[in-house]
């Protein structure tokens, strides 16, 4: 039995490099070897302001995005989560076990509700239990995802044993995080302390999946680079070198080494228009891919209708597992 891989990404922003790099390039790695779910977290998106026009165009966007950068909607189940009503009925049930302090403590809804004060909803506070009942519906062995899912993650693993002290074993399977050990962070280009992030309202901080060419060049060659002109990763004291040399080594398939050794006596100029051409050529293609799949939407929707059915096959299941666990009348 192949093992079952899960993840999703919030529909909100542009994807990034920071995406692909952190999640979408190891995804693709895993789409032979195991069964694999990708899904567009569109439930997920409602925590902030969405305009509704924007957000449908949006959830077409990454799913074209998601196949131009490689993942096979047919070797995958690729869907948007918002097309699974068991999602939001699952989240209800861990919602009733989950305790307000432990979400209270969440890096994320910390962050998020000091950048958006005034709409601080019980939504965004609630956000990680949905994210468990994304990943408790499939039977998820393995969740990969960046650093900063990981305390969301660990609160998924609580409430499998929470639900289990409660209700009994056999309808959830305990799933493990999958955190790749180089590139699990892709930093913001002007500010290399933070995330790259695709819902930074500087857009220069990211470079986007489908940017065009000079777009992206110039937002590489303005990347803000550390005092000195030595070029050698040291993300401590040069934390923006050293987000240049990761995104570069995993896109060239160089090692940190092998690269501080090519560019030993270089300025970091030449690290900056080198690594430009390297990204344009990696999102080139991409990005035409990409614009002749956003051309066809009725494909594009009949294939999201697709992987629908195939989710909720194993969604209707888990749910009704759950249903029957908890003491609720079943469907007949
Ligand atoms: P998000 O952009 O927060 O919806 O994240 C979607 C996926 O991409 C998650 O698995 C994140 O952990 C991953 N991710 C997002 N931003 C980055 C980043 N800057 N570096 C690495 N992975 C990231
Ligand atoms: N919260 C994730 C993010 O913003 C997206 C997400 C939602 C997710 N549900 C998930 C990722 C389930 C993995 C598994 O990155």
């Amino acid at each position: 039995m192949k093992k079952t891989i899960l993840s999703g990404s919030t529909v909100t922003g542009d994807l990034t490099l920071g995406n692909y790099i952190g999640a979408i390039n190891n995804w693709k790695r895993m789409q032979d070897e195991y069964d694999c779910l990708y899904f567009l977290a569109d439930l997920h998106a409602l925590t902030v302001h969405q305009d509704p026009a924007v957000l449908r165009e949006r959830t077409y966007s990454f799913f074209a995005q998601y196949i131009a950068l490689g993942l096979d909607p047919q070797k995958n189940i690729i869907f948007a989560q918002s097309q699974i009503h068991e999602h939001a009925e699952l989240a209800w049930i861990l919602t009733c076990l989950t305790p307000m302090g432990y979400l209270n403590r969440m890096t994320q809804f910390k962050e998020k509700a000091e950048k958006n004060v005034k709409n601080i909803n019980a939504g965004l506070f609630s956000y990680p239990v949905l994210m468990a009942a994304d990943i408790l519906l499939y039977q998820a062995d393995l969740v990969p995802v960046g650093e900063d899912q990981k305390q969301h993650l660990e609160l998924c693993r609580d409430l499998v044993g929470y639900f289990e002290n409660r209700y009994g074993k056999g309808v959830f399977k305990m799933p493990e995080p999958s955190i790749g050990k180089v590139g699990a962070r892709i930093m913001s280009l002007q500010d290399p302390t933070k995330k790259m992030s695709k819902s930074d309202d500087n857009e220069k901080n990211y470079v986007s999946i489908i940017d065009d060419p000079k777009k992206i060049e110039k937002k590489i060659k303005s990347a803000a680079t550390d005092s000195g002109t030595e070029i050698k990763y040291d993300p401590e004291n040069k934390p923006g070198v050293a987000n240049l040399l990761v995104i570069f080594s995993i896109l060239s398939g160089k090692s940190l080494e092998q690269l501080e050794n090519d560019y030993a006596g270089k300025m970091y100029g030449h690290l900056k228009v080198d690594l430009a051409e390297l990204v344009v050529q990696t999102l080139t293609p991409v990005r035409e891919r990409y614009l002749d799949l956003m051309k066809n939407k009725d494909h594009l929707h009949q294939l999201l209708q697709q992987g629908a059915d195939r989710a909720q096959e194993r969604a209707r299941e888990t749910l009704r597992k759950t249903y029957e666990a908890v003491g609720l009348i079943s469907r007949s």
